[in-house]
């Protein structure tokens, strides 16, 4: 294991079966995974493959039947929830298919909610509110509500509200699937910007192959087993260092806001 000092999310051998009346499901088989800081580990593959049952166990939502999870150096397979939460809480950032704002809240108020929930400090948490607001190029937007923007505008609060507290790990299921393809490249492109240049670790389940391209490594289920877990340059210690270059952006959905990212990456 001589990676595991550099990993910033770790699963190995996860296996979760489901039990129905209809039968038994493996959802996850034996599946080992992990993002180091500054990677952007894509995971693919056909509805049903088993993305959604991974995520939740490397997000410490569900538990494996059998496998282990690691964040950072801590294994967290067998702490119990009040530790899970504390973990969650600190540790990672969730973003979701269905956005997840809260409706009568406005974008600001919608970032700082895990704020509120760790008890920050008001002055602070009005700080670090505006800072991911601005990387995600919505600082002229803190005022209106989710109604009152767009999906991908609504997606990159949802991206805000998860880095706003400076997870390692950032988890994200589908971010993309509820947008055209134009607005899901733009979004995307946010999500590789924030992850190279703020040195957080990225799980991305997509089964759109265009956001393929935009990963540093590429993780393939199918029927809950991992087929393939490619690497878009040679998998080295190098590669949370210098991160891969994007595949060339499509033409941005908001072109304000992709313009002020990209020029913000580092190197
Ligand atoms: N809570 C659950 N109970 C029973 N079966 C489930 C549950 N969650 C997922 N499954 C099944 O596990 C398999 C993998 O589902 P999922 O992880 O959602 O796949 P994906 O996200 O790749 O579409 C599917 O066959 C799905 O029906
Ligand atoms: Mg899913």
């Amino acid at each position: 294991m001589s990676r595991a000092g550099a990993t910033a999310l770790r699963g190995e051998g996860l296996t979760r079966t489901f039990r129905s009346a209809a039968g038994e499901v493996h959802a996850c088989v034996e599946v080992d995974l992990d993002a180091r800081p500054g990677e952007l580990v894509v995971v693919t593959g056909p509805s049903g493959a088993g993305k959604t049952t991974l995520l939740n166990l490397l997000g410490t939502l569900d538990r494996p039947d059998a496998g282990r999870v690691w964040v950072g150096e801590t294994e967290v397979t067998a702490l119990d929830e009040d530790a899970l939460a504390e973990i969650r809480r600190r540790d990672l950032g969730f973003v979701f298919q269905s956005f997840g704002l809260i409706p009568v809240l406005s974008a600001a108020e919608n970032v700082e909610l895990p704020l509120r929930i760790a008890r920050t400090d008001p002055a602070e948490r009005d700080a670090r509110v505006a800072e991911a607001l601005r990387l995600v190029g919505l600082a002229d937007h803190a005022a209106q509500r989710p109604a009152e923007l767009s999906g991908g505008q609504q997606q990159r609060v949802g991206i805000a509200r998860a880095i706003v507290a400076e997870p390692r790990v950032l988890i994200a299921d589908e971010p993309t699937a509820q947008l055209d393809s134009r607005t899901a490249a733009a979004v995307m492109d946010l999500i590789v910007d924030l992850v190279h240049t703020r040195g957080i670790a990225a799980v991305v389940a997509t089964h759109d192959p265009i956001l393929r391209a935009r990963a540093d490594r590429v993780a393939e289920l199918h029927d809950g087993r991992l087929i393939a877990a490619d690497a878009a340059e040679p998998a080295s210690d190098a590669a949370a260092a210098q991160p891969a270059e994007p595949a060339a952006p499509t033409q941005p959905a908001e072109p304000a806001a992709e313009g002020r990212l990209r020029r913000d990456r580092r190197r």
